[in-house]
């Protein structure tokens, strides 16, 4: 029998990190590889998630990309009980499993218990109740030919734990996520590093969000360190970046790692970092430019735009530009060496030049993938920059603190736009985050300070005789 066509149900397992951007990444990854799945329950915050597959190389393609998935299983059996569940197995042709039950061919199960926690002798005696499966090679724990897995879902209250488990499944394990390239492209060991370098975890999310694929054109407008770009070579793009920073680009400012500050800075660039990771035959260039005045030729054509701009907070925001007017005009000395001064880079102001380059660069289909500061108690969804021809595809959050976090926006372009469109398009985006921050980081001191304040009092009044 065709093993592809064995079973069609499969049994996601995610990590628990970064669960509000699971879904993008995996439609991402969907969409990439058109992929055709059909969700047997609704994604939802769940560690697992339940959906029929055409075939298992479709599974494998998923594991092939996915960071945020730790691994994919064909499903053999699912119940709310273990006596269900071994019904179900033991219900099923023996034809469909005896090719993974050879002699010739080494096994183990492995027990996953989500919510409640179990000693190895509990897992020993429950994997002991699959006995009637025909198993017939000999158990292997390090690298067996096939691994099984045993699941159990006690739920997200580990407070309120219930009596059994809400859910059990049973399934062969068909691949592993990207888990382990978080560790193998992570900037504990990168060579080179920025203050905001975005980490590997992120990075990837943010390349397989953009639908990053080999032989694509990726371009970071605001590069820094190249971390994004790292993401988008490994998947085998080549990429490109800009950042106004010469210090940046030519490794030549302030150590970010402690233990290395007084070293003298060798091998440090983005183009070591693609070295590192043998990328650097992907790796077009980076050039010292301002974001809002793009030195491209309007005929260039990128696959993908991912970046984090800054928000003022750690690094400067800034775009050329003098408060010295003359008439309306900024003088620019004649005949003479010139070092442009710079004046704030205001966020609304990044986003539209951010917008206007991506809908005058990116292909139809290209994707914009960027980051939104946002502070918790004014964000509205209904807010966001749009634009007719560019498609939010994603909004994902990642919590910063108890008052902020950043949305990582996917934008799609789905058509050309009209030159009028692109001119006259502004993003109304409020007073700058970083100013918005610091007043309501000043007003939650405040606050703090005079709680303070208000509770000695109690504890005084209480205290006296
Ligand atoms: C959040 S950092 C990017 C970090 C980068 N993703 C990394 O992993 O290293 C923002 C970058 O934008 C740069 N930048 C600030 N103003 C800019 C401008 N007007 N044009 C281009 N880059 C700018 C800063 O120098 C900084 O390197």
């Amino acid at each position: 029998m065709n093993a592809l066509k064995t079973f069609n149900r499969y049994l996601l397992w995610f990590a628990n990190e970064h669960v509000d951007f699971r879904l993008a990444e995996i439609q991402a990854i969907l969409e990439l590889y058109k992929i055709k799945a059909k969700w047997l329950e609704k994604p939802s915050p769940k560690p697992y998630w339940l959906v029929e597959l055409p075939n298992e190389n479709d599974a494998i393609q998923i594991a092939s990309r996915s960071v945020t998935m730790r691994y994919i299983i064909e499903l053999w059996g699912g119940a709310t009980s273990m006596e269900d569940l071994h019904t179900e197995l033991k219900s099923m042709p023996e034809s469909k499993i005896l090719q993974y039950c050879e002699e010739h061919l080494s096994f183990k199960v492995k027990v996953e218990c989500y919510g409640n926690s179990q000693t190895a002798a509990e897992k020993v005696e429950k994997i002991d109740t699959f006995n009637y499966l025909p198993l017939k090679g000999k158990v292997k724990l390090k690298n067996p030919d096939v691994t099984f897995n045993l699941i159990e879902y006690w739920g997200m209250e580990p407070n309120n734990l219930p009596s059994k488990p809400y859910n059990v499944f049973f399934g062969r394990l068909i691949a592993h996520g990207q888990r382990d390239l978080i560790t193998e492209l992570s900037l504990k060991t990168r060579k080179f590093i920025g203050n905001t370098s975005m980490n590997s975890q992120l990075s990837l999310i943010m390349a397989n969000q953009a639908k990053v694929q080999p032989g694509d054109l990726v371009f970071d407008p605001f590069v820094g360190s190249g971390s994004l770009l790292v993401a988008a070579a490994y998947y085998g793009a080549y990429v490109l970046g800009s950042d106004i920073d010469y210090l940046m680009l030519h490794g030549k400012t302030k150590q970010s790692r402690k233990q290395t500050r007084d070293k003298p800075r060798v091998d440090e660039s983005i183009f070591e970092n693609m070295k590192q990771y043998k990328c650097q035959n992907r790796y077009v260039d980076v050039v010292v430019a301002d974001a809002a005045l793009p030195p491209w030729r309007s005929s260039l054509v990128l696959d993908a735009i991912i970046t984090d701009m800054p928000y003022g907070i750690r690094e400067s925001a800034e775009t050329i530009g003098s408060t010295k007017i003359q008439d309306g005009k900024h003088v620019v000395p004649e005949n003479e060496i010139h070092i442009p001064s710079k004046i704030e880079y205001d966020f609304s102001k990044m986003l539209e030049d951010l917008f206007k380059f991506s809908l005058t660069h990116l292909k139809v289909g290209g994707r914009l993938v960027t980051w939104l500061p946002v502070l918790l108690c004014d964000y509205d969804p209904n807010e966001l920059p749009m634009h007719r021809c560019l498609n939010l595809v994603s909004n994902c959050e990642q919590k910063l603190s108890t008052f902020t976090s950043r949305r990582l926006l996917t934008y799609e372009k789905i058509k050309e736009p009209e030159l009028h469109e692109v001119g006259a398009f502004t993003v109304s985006y409020g007073a700058a985050f970083r100013e918005k921050f610091y007043r309501h980081a000043q007003k939650l001191q405040k606050e703090r300070a005079e709680n303070r304040h208000n509770n000695r009092e109690i504890v005084l009044s209480l205290s006296e005789p």
